[in-house]
């Protein structure tokens, strides 16, 4: 297998890069002032929840430019708190961190509110099927994290400002512990114990999925550990922490994965045999979590079988699927949709910017990197994780300051001689937009803008991490993006709201009017955390949707006799 991006060459690009930001694109002065930047941020994420008050309160899908709710998650119209419960945790922050004491006591009213929805309108036990990746991240991840700030940071404000504390935080974990045990029965229906795409929360029967030969997507049932794992701690049942970790001996041992894929994961798995269908490996869509999670895992519990997995698929990622764009050398990750080893593709979703922040985590677990670089531990691939993590954060910044409204597509294609789409950079037989530089090129159908999380959060990450302003600066430059060209109404300070868009290359932009729940959930949280100097990132593991669980000891882990039920 040829060493596709040789050390020496990541080394040299690195240099390469620095010279061309320094000397080429001179950044413009954004104040990076971290009290300014909080409160409009603080701003931002009022005005985009007061809107949803307003107009849309305890739907799970908003509208924003007609005001419209359409319908619920489930079909028959009863709602699982998808904004609510997603955002709820951001709110919970902005009530800890901000100065301002009308935005906290507004905060506080807030939460008390969604603490009165769940008692009164909450009801999880519907006859419907859902998703059970997307139920676990989004609500059962809300309900936690919501959970555990409650019970520490927002109980121990209220104190310290006299205020009276009325909410019971209590009612996130019985929430949290019912909708589980409704999703927990889809773990023992197939043969392997991998879950079938969805169950029903009432009756407990799980459902196949109905496209793609009835799979499972690899990352979807790979993406729950965190989240029920963190439910066992806090209960005492073990249940929830063994049915997820079953997936895994199954899928590494039936596939052969790490000896024949180099432990990367084709994105289908058949839930009866724990086989994969097709060869088609992407650290996009339905694969990239898998790997987010084995990480995670290790920085939440401290289970060291999952670094030494994580370690493997780095590695492999390092072997098949690293490149380099022309003209400029930007690093990325190709897809390899045939198998590792026929032509790799060189689009990359918006979703694979993530990597950038998990190998910055995976390399300093936290640490600042020149205390990082003391420790016994640090080595020599940890060393090159952080480059590549600062190489990718590079890249999916750049996503965003080579556009025309400074915001990023869903998914880009790089140009890469060697890739099978290399042809379509030739300006004759192309209808794609070519980026500045011509480093990449954004497809028609692919030029939608999500408001999507991952490149603000890899930015938080090294922000914090190296404590460099430029991190800043560039996050600077995307919230101002995303104020700019995302809102609705935005001359009126009363009215103003955000939304996805259909079309981020014309200006004006095309609106797609469609309020996504990680817009709050993640992307401004990642933001309002960018500029909080005394964020800490050794204290909390973010889940998928960007809800913090606190690192568990593991003191605890051994009192409640939580371990590592299998190996390889
Ligand atoms: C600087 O910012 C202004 C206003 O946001 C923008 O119009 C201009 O294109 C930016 N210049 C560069 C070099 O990015
Ligand atoms: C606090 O926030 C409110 C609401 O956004 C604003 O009207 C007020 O001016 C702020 N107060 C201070 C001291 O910044
Ligand atoms: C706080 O609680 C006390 C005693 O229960 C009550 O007298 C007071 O009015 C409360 N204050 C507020 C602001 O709710
Ligand atoms: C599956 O789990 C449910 C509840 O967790 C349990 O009642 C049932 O006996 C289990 N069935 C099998 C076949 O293990
Ligand atoms: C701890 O868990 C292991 C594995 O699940 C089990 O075999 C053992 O009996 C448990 N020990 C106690 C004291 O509960």
């Amino acid at each position: 297998m040829p060493r596709l991006v040789p050390l020496i060459v990541l080394f040299v690009s690195s240099l390469a890069y620095y010279y061309y930001y320094s000397n080429f694109v001179k950044p413009n002065r954004t104040n990076i002032d971290p009290k300014f930047r909080s409160e409009q941020i603080e701003n931002v994420i009022i005005q985009t929840w007061t809107d949803y008050k307003l107009n849309g309160w305890g739907k799970d899908i908003y509208h924003p430019i007609n005001h419209r709710t359409s319908r619920n998650m489930p079909i028959s119209g009863e709602p699982l708190g998808w904004i609510i419960i997603d955002a709820l945790d951001t709110l919970l922050y902005v009530h800890s961190y901000s100065k301002n004491q009308t935005i906290k006591e507004n905060m506080q009213q807030e939460i008390e509110n969604v603490a009165d929805w769940c008692i009164n309108t909450l009801n999880y036990d519907i006859d419907t099927n859902v998703n059970i990746f997307e139920t676990t991240i989004r609500m059962l991840g809300g309900l936690l994290s919501s959970y555990y700030l409650t019970e520490t940071t927002y109980s121990h404000n209220n104190r310290s400002t006299n205020n009276n504390n009325t909410l019971d935080s209590k009612i996130f974990l019985e929430k949290a512990i019912d909708l589980a045990d409704r999703l927990i029965p889809a773990f023992n229906q197939s043969a392997t114990g991998i879950p079938y795409s969805s169950v029903n929360l009432h009756s407990g029967d799980a459902k196949r999925n109905r496209a793609d030969m009835g799979t499972s997507s690899t990352a979807e049932f790979t993406t729950l550990q965190l989240e029920f794992k963190y439910l066992s701690i806090l209960t005492g049942d073990d249940k929830y922490w063994k049915y997820t970790e079953s997936v895994y001996e199954p899928l590494y041992t039936n596939n052969n994965l790490i000896d024949l894929y180099d432990s990367l994961i084709p994105i289908y798995t058949f839930p009866n045999t724990g086989k994969f269908y097709t060869r088609n490996i992407r650290m996009g869509s339905r694969g990239d979590s898998f790997y987010e999670y084995l990480l995670k895992q290790y920085l939440f519990t401290h289970e060291t079988l999952y670094y030494q997995l994580y370690r493997k698929a780095m590695d492999g990622m390092k072997r098949h699927l690293l490149r380099q764009s022309s003209p400029n050398r930007l690093v990325y990750i190709a897809e390899r949709p045939f198998g590792l080893n026929n032509i790799h593709s060189s689009k990359m979703d918006h979703l694979v910017c993530f990597m950038g922040g998990l190998l910055a985590m995976g390399a300093t677990e936290g640490i600042t990197i020149s205390k990082a670089r003391t420790m016994d531990w640090w080595n020599y691939e940890r060393e090159q994780d952080w480059l590549l993590a600062q190489e990718l954060t590079y890249t999916c910044y750049q996503m965003y300051k080579q556009t025309p409204t400074g915001l990023a597509p869903e998914i880009v294609v790089f140009n890469d001689p060697e890739s099978a789409e290399a042809r379509r950079f030739n300006p004759k037989n192309t209808n794609w937009w070519i980026s500045p530089t011509k480093d990449f090129a954004i497809k028609p159908l692919d030029a939608h803008n999500l408001q999507r999380p991952e490149t603000v959060e890899s930015i938080m990450i090294l922000y914090h991490i190296t404590k460099d302003k430029k991190y800043r600066q560039w996050g600077a430059e995307i919230l101002d993006s995303f104020i700019k060209h995302s809102c609705i109404h935005c001359d009126e300070p009363n009215l103003i709201t955000y939304t996805s868009l259909d079309n981020m290359i014309q200006i004006p932009t095309k609106k797609k009017d469609n309020l996504e729940s990680f817009w709050i959930a993640e992307t401004l949280k990642y933001l309002y955390l960018l500029f909080q100097d005394d964020f800490d990132l050794t204290k909390v593991v973010f889940n998928t949707e960007a809800h913090p669980f606190p690192v568990i000891s593991e003191e605890l882990l051994k009192k409640l006799n939580l371990t590592t039920g299998w190996n390889i």
